[in-house]
């Protein structure tokens, strides 16, 4: 379902997604989360597309989910959320996300499944359920405590006050704090790197960092090792090591 607020631009194989409703702060309605789910759907299967970028603005990520939606009957289904969630947390290929403002609720939950994170000295993260009435969504009852720890996680879900990128590097979801006029630029260059990387390679290092992160470090083995024996036999494997070997 298309919407004039989910813009998409594809170029050098990375799909921008912006969301892009300032007069609402960015907050998403159900018809974002339905045009959302179906740009990250799409670019799964797109043979065009190597990795993701998603961004708002340098001053502004997103004040999360619609509250009018919230109270409005007709709009209170979170089927579309839900599907937006699956499509961002099985996807395939790499998502990089430019964040900068407000990046409230859903607008920090869902960089939880971004594999790279550049955000504004002025961001302002919340992760406001509690204050609200509500509770953790999107994966975060489980992947902040993850990523950051118990008390960590508790403090920022729990007491839902507003924290700056620094917090966020810290509570291990942003990988890097930069001016925020050069949050666009700083993510669309790793996207492209990114995009640029053996496509199986990515693929399949992904699906791999994306596995049960309770696994031994011998399962861990098992897992990689026939994907590694297999990629070690492919072409584009096999023409990067022999332009290795022959680059004198
Ligand atoms: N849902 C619906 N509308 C929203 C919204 C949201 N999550 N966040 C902002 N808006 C709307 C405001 O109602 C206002 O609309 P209006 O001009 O028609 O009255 C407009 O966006 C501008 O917001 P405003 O609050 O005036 O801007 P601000 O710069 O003072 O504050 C925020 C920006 C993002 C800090 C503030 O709007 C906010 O806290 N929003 C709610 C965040 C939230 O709780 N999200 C839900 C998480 S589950």
């Amino acid at each position: 379902m298309p919407s004039t607020h989910v813009v998409t631009t594809l170029s050098d194989r990375v799909l921008a997604i912006e969301l892009l409703r300032r007069e609402k702060k960015n907050a998403i309605t159900t018809e974002m989360y339905a045009a959302l789910a179906e740009a990250f759907e799409e670019a799964a299967e797109a043979p065009g597309v190597a990795a993701v970028l998603l961004h708002g603005q340098s001053d502004l990520f997103t004040a999360g989910n619609d509250l009018a939606d919230f109270l409005s009957p007709a709009a209170r289904e979170t089927r579309s959320a839900i599907r937006f969630l699956h499509a961002i947390a099985s996807f395939p290929k790499p998502v990089v996300a430019a964040v900068g403002g407000p990046a409230i609720g859903i607008g920090t939950t869902m960089l939880f499944h971004c594999d790279l994170v550049v955000a504004g000295e002025g961001t302002r993260f919340q992760l406001p359920f509690v204050k609200l009435g509500l509770c953790p969504e999107g994966g975060s009852s489980a992947l902040l405590p993850q990523m950051a720890g118990h008390r960590l996680a508790a403090e920022l879900l729990l007491l839902g006050e507003p924290f700056d990128a620094h917090k966020g590097r810290e509570a291990g979801f942003v990988n890097m704090v930069v001016a925020d006029s050069s949050i666009l630029e700083t993510a669309r260059a790793l996207a492209l790197k990114l995009a640029q990387q053996p496509a199986d390679a990515m693929r399949t290092s992904k699906a791999l960092l994306k596995r049960s992160p309770g696994r031994t470090s011998l399962e861990a083995i098992e897992d990689e090792y026939p994907h590694f024996e297999r990629l070690m036999q492919s072409q584009e494997a096999r023409d990067i090591f022999r332009a290795f070997l022959q680059r004198k």
